[in-house]
C-alpha cells in the first residue's frame, strides 16, 4: 500500500513563525473548544495579529495541516505518550498535535517545533504538561515520518482502519467512500481520493455567464464552459473589478447548477425555483441563466441569516428573484404543479468538500446519515410535487455517499413510479464539456453524474435529474 506523500511546507520562513504557530494554536483550540470553524476564524486571527503575507501562509498551513491531519496524528501520540489520546488534557493535546505536524510534515527545524510546542504545553497546563509534551515530542523527533506511519499502520485492525489512519479520515467515512467508488467499479481510486481531500483545492471562478468574461489571462475550467483559474493574480481584486459578476465556485458546482439550466431548451417565461439556496452560489449562476433565456427565479432558504446571504449573491444579478425563508418542503408543498425546473441542493454530511473544511470530517458521524436522508428524500418528494408535468428537477449533494446519493433518488422514484423519469446528468454534464469528464455509469443503473476531487478536480457532488411526465 502506498504511503500519503507528507506536506513540505514551511521552509525558509522565519520572521514571525512564532506569531504563526500561536495564531495557528489558538484556532485549533476556538474549533475544538467552541466548534469555531478555521476557514471562517483564521482570516480574522492573522489580520488581528498583523502577520506578513509569508507568515499568514504558515499559519494557514499549520492550522488547517494539523487540523486535516489529526487522525493520523492523534495515533502518532497515542504511540509515544504511550497513552490514549482521550487521556490528554485537551489543551495540551492541540500543542502535541500542531508539534508532530511540524515534525512529521514541515520542514520546520526539529528543535523549533519541539521547544515551540512545549511553551504553547506550559502555558497550557504549567510545567508537568511542559515536560510531558517535551517527551513525547522527543519520542517522535527520534523517528523518521515513514516509521511512525509503518508503525501506526501495524496498528490497524482492518485495511480501512489502516487507510483511515495513515490518509486520516474516519473509517466509517473511508467505508462510505470505498462503497461510492466501487459502485463505479473504481474502488481502486480510494487511495487518491483520500490523499486529494488532504490538499487545499485551487481557486476555482466562475464568470457569470451573459454577465462577465472569462478573463484573458485566465486557463478555462475543462469541464463548465463558464469556470476559470487565474494563473497567479487575486481573486479579490479580480471579483471587486467585475463588480460581483466573477466569483468564486467550485466547478462542480458550476456543473450543477448548469445541469439543471442546461438539461433542456428553457422556454420564455419558465418557473424556476432554487428550494435549498443558502449560501446562493447556485442561485447567482441560475440567475444569469434565467435572466439569459427569459425565465423567472425564486429562492428559498429556511435559515434566515442563510437567506440573507442568498439576497448578497444576487446583488450582481439584475434580475428580480423573491428569497423565501420557509422549511423547503412547506415550500414546495404549498405549489404543486408550479415549477418548470427545480434545483434541490439539499442539506447533506458535506463529505465530498472535505478538501476545503480541514475539521469538517471529525464532525460528521454515521448517525447524522440516517437523520439527513429522511430530509433529502421529503424535499425532494415535496420539489416533485411542486414540479409541472414535464418539468425538472436536479437533485444535488456535496456528498458521495450512496445513502445520500443513489439511495434518496431510488426512494423517490420508487414511489412516484412510472410519473417520474430519469434525464442522463452524465451525458448533459459530458454535453457541457470541452474534456471528457468520464463519468462513470453507476451499479444501480442510473444516470447519476458523480463527480471527485482526484478525478475532477471539484468536490465531490452528486447530481441526479428527474423529470416529472
Ligand atoms: C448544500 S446547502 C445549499 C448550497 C447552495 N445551493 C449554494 O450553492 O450556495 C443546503 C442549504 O439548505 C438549507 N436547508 C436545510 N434544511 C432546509 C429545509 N428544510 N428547507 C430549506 N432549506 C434547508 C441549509 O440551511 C443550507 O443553506
Amino acid at each position: 500500500m502506498a504511503r500519503p506523500a507528507l506536506d513540505r511546507a514551511g521552509g525558509g520562513l522565519v520572521s514571525g513563525v512564532a506569531g504563526s504557530r500561536r495564531v495557528a494554536y489558538d484556532t485549533i483550540r476556538a474549533v475544538h473548544e467552541s466548534d469555531a470553524y478555521a476557514n471562517l476564524l483564521l482570516p480574522t486571527s492573522i489580520t488581528r495579529a498583523g502577520l506578513a503575507t509569508s507568515d499568514a501562509a504558515l499559519a494557514t498551513e499549520l492550522t488547517y495541516g494539523t487540523l486535516r491531519r489529526q487522525g493520523t496524528y492523534d495515533a502518532v501520540i497515542a504511540i509515544a505518550a504511550d497513552r490514549s489520546t482521550g487521556d490528554i488534557d485537551p489543551a495540551v493535546l492541540d500543542a502535541l498535535r500542531l508539534g508532530v505536524h511540524q515534525l512529521l510534515s514541515t520542514r520546520v527545524a526539529s528543535h523549533a517545533a519541539v521547544n515551540e510546542s512545549v511553551e504553547l504545553a506550559r502555558g497550557a497546563g504549567g510545567r508537568g504538561s511542559a515536560g510531558f509534551a517535551n517527551a513525547v515530542l522527543r519520542r517522535v523527533s527520534r523517528d523518521t515520518p515513514g516509521d511512525w506511519m509503518t508503525r501506526i499502520a501495524d496498528g490497524a485492525r482492518s485495511d480501512d482502519e489502516k487507510l483511515g489512519l495513515l490518509f486520516s479520515h474516519p473509517v466509517w467515512v473511508v467505508r462510505a467512500f470505498r462503497r461510492a467508488l466501487a459502485a463505479e467499479g473504481r474502488a481502486d481510486e480510494l487511495e487518491a481520493l483520500l490523499t486529494a481531500d488532504n490538499a487545499a483545492p485551487r481557486v476555482t471562478m466562475i464568470a457569470l455567464p451573459g454577465l462577465a468574461e472569462v478573463p484573458e489571462e485566465a486557463r478555462s475550467t475543462p469541464f463548465s464552459p463558464v469556470g476559470f483559474r487565474l494563473g497567479g493574480g487575486d481573486p479579490e481584486a479580480a471579483i471587486r473589478a467585475s463588480g460581483g459578476r466573477v466569483r468564486v465556485q467550485d466547478e462542480g458546482s458550476q456543473l450543477a447548477a448548469l445541469a439543471l439550466s442546461r438539461a433542456m431548451p428553457v422556454r420564455e417565461g419558465e418557473r424556476w425555483l432554487d428550494l435549498c439556496a443558502g449560501p446562493g452560489g447556485k442561485t447567482a449562476l441560475l440567475a444569469a441563466e434565467a435572466l439569459a433565456h427569459g425565465a423567472r427565479l425564486e429562492a428559498n432558504e429556511i435559515s434566515p441569516s442563510r437567506a440573507g446571504l442568498v439576497r448578497k449573491a444576487l446583488e450582481g444579478v439584475p434580475l428580480e428573484v423573491p428569497v423565501s425563508e420557509q422549511d423547503g418542503r412547506v415550500r414546495a408543498a404549498e405549489s404543486p404543479e408550479t415549477y418548470d425546473r427545480i434545483l434541490v441542493d439539499a442539506p447533506c454530511t458535506g463529505l465530498g468538500a472535505l478538501r476545503r473544511r480541514p475539521e469538517a470530517r471529525w464532525r460528521k458521524a454515521p448517525a447524522d446519515v440516517p437523520e439527513l436522508t429522511g430530509l433529502q428524500r421529503e424535499l425532494l418528494e415535496a420539489a416533485v410535487s411542486a414540479l409541472k408535468p414535464g418539468g425538472i428537477v436536479a437533485y444535488v449533494t456535496c456528498s458521495p455517499h450512496l445513502a445520500e446519493t443513489a439511495g434518496v433518488v431510488a426512494e423517490v422514484r420508487r414511489e412516484w413510479g412510472a410519473a417520474l423519469e430519469e434525464v442522463s446528468a452524465r451525458d448533459v454534464i459530458t454535453a457541457l464539456s470541452d474534456a471528457d469528464p468520464g463519468l462513470a455509469p453507476q451499479a444501480d443503473g442510473s444516470e447519476r453524474a458523480q463527480l471527485w476531487p482526484h478525478r475532477h478536480n471539484t468536490d465531490a457532488m452528486s447530481i441526479s435529474l428527474l423529470r416529472r411526465v
